[in-house]
């Protein structure tokens, strides 16, 4: 087999395109922060949604604070904007429950912050070489800065969808309708691919390095599992049969009463859901969202399956028998477009299955792209020749078995910060993130004649 990537386009931008290209990115994610801080009002902007979450203006000051902090005053060497706030938005010194009692900077405030720091760093991206430093070569810092207000929006999606009242936040239009599959899982042969990157110039310091991972044969499925697929197993009784779950995952659904996925009801016969404050049915052939890691785990042993590691998960997503070779995304080495994946908020919602066959893999999986963050059994772990990059606080003091990896991006992340390689990661029990899964089983020598 061959490790050898292809070298991506960005690589050979020259300094002036690079630049372009980042305020691009910065301008698309601003745009993004302040439509979710702007749909709302003041009082809803410092209320605490959910204990889960910050609030919302917690998340805005937070990003212009670490914008500050790596391209104001590290990458542009420039006095600080506002260094006393610093430990109010530092992640790891508070709780989210905990935020909303800090002396935080009020509505006004945060805007006219973040607004300062991005106008510093517009000229900080003028005037630095893009190249001497890991962390300025191919704009890396910028990008990584990108995907972190990139990721920091998607958070606060997930809050809109914990916030009581009504409707604040509209789609465009309805993501693609639903087209049938021609398969319900697909074989993936026995061997060694390419896993992670090591020529992704944005990639984070968990996604590197490129390095020969293997698989057995296995199946999987095409698409995620649906609503009207997991509710079968709810209506079965699934969340009350202590032989569907693992220990820790019994012990959750008793501890805190699970009955269903998260935002449903029940009304007479008909399944409803709270959408971005609209009460809807809910619609059998889209992907179940709202599933924690344990109900994933559940509804594969219920099905006679299990969930895919992440090695299979990523094989599945970029192995390209044809070549060998691992593919940035599963259609190939472009850029998502709107007719790959549904991802970037443009849906307030997941797709039906199906609705994206120019996003499929070459072994056929469908949506491992967009829609729904799917589950995975693997722990959070550093792949052989892992260094930290630039700080530990990014993924390596998140490595252990306190969190479960998640692939592929949902409706609500941005193309900048989803990757064939992205890596995301959460405890088990979270599902207020936009959270699905897809199953998977070893095959049987029989299968495999
Ligand atoms: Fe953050």
């Amino acid at each position: 087999m061959s490790t050898s990537e292809q070298e991506h386009p960005l690589t050979h931008l020259g300094a002036e395109q690079l630049r372009a290209l980042a305020a691009e990115h910065l301008m698309r994610a601003r745009s993004r922060s302040s439509a979710l801080t702007d749909a709302v009002d003041d009082d809803d902007l410092v209320r605490q949604h959910s204990p889960l979450m910050s609030p919302l203006v917690w998340d805005l000051a937070h990003v212009g604070n670490q914008e500050e902090l790596w391209l104001v005053r590290d990458v542009g060497r420039r006095d600080p904007v506002r260094s006393d706030i610093d430990e109010l938005y530092d992640a790891f010194k508070h709780g989210r429950a905990s935020r909303p009692a800090l002396p935080l900077l009020g509505p006004a405030e945060a805007r006219a912050y973040v607004r300062e720091v991005r106008d510093k760093v517009l000229d900080v991206l003028d005037k630095t070489t893009l190249e001497g430093t890991a962390l300025v070569q191919d704009a890396f810092a910028f990008g990584m800065v990108v995907q972190h207000e990139q990721q920091h929006d998607e958070t606060m999606l997930a809050t809109h969808q914990l916030r009581a009242g009504a409707p604040v936040l509209y789609a465009e239009e309805p993501p693609p309708a639903f087209a049938p599959l021609p398969a319900k899982e697909v074989l993936v042969p026995a061997g060694e691919f390419t896993m992670g990157t090591s020529t992704e110039p944005w990639a984070l310091d968990n996604e590197r390095p490129a390095h020969p991972a293997y698989t057995g044969a296995f199946f999987v499925d095409t698409a995620p599992v649906t609503y009207g697929e997991y509710l079968r197993f709810v209506e079965a009784g699934g969340y009350a049969e202590e032989r569907w779950w693992s220990p820790a995952g019994w012990h959750h659904v008793k501890d805190v009463g699970l009955e269903a996925p998260r935002f449903l009801t029940r009304d007479g016969g008909r399944w409803m859901r709270r959408r971005f404050g609209v009460v809807e049915p809910v619609r059998d052939d889209e992907p179940v969202t709202h599933v924690c890691f344990h109900e994933a785990e559940a509804y594969a042993s219920w099905a006679g399956k299990r969930l895919p590691t992440e090695t299979e998960w990523e094989k599945a997503a970029r192995w390209d028998p044809a070549t060998g070779r691992s593919r940035r995304y599963p259609w190939g080495d472009e850029d998502p477009g709107p007719e790959h994946a549904n991802l970037g908020q443009r849906h307030l919602r997941a797709a039906t299955v199906g609705a994206y066959p120019a996003g499929a893999s070459p072994l056929g999986v469908h949506q491992l792209i967009g829609d729904v963050w799917e589950w995975t059994s693997s722990d959070f772990a550093p792949y052989p020749g892992f260094t930290v990059f630039p700080y530990p606080e990014y993924s390596a003091v998140f490595f252990g078995s306190d969190y479960k990896v998640l692939r592929g991006g949902s409706f609500g992340t941005d193309a900048v910060a989803c990757r064939g390689t992205f890596r995301n990661w959460d405890f088990p029990v979270r599902r207020q993130i936009f959270s699905g899964f897809r199953c998977a089983r070893d095959a049987s020598p029989e299968e495999l004649g």
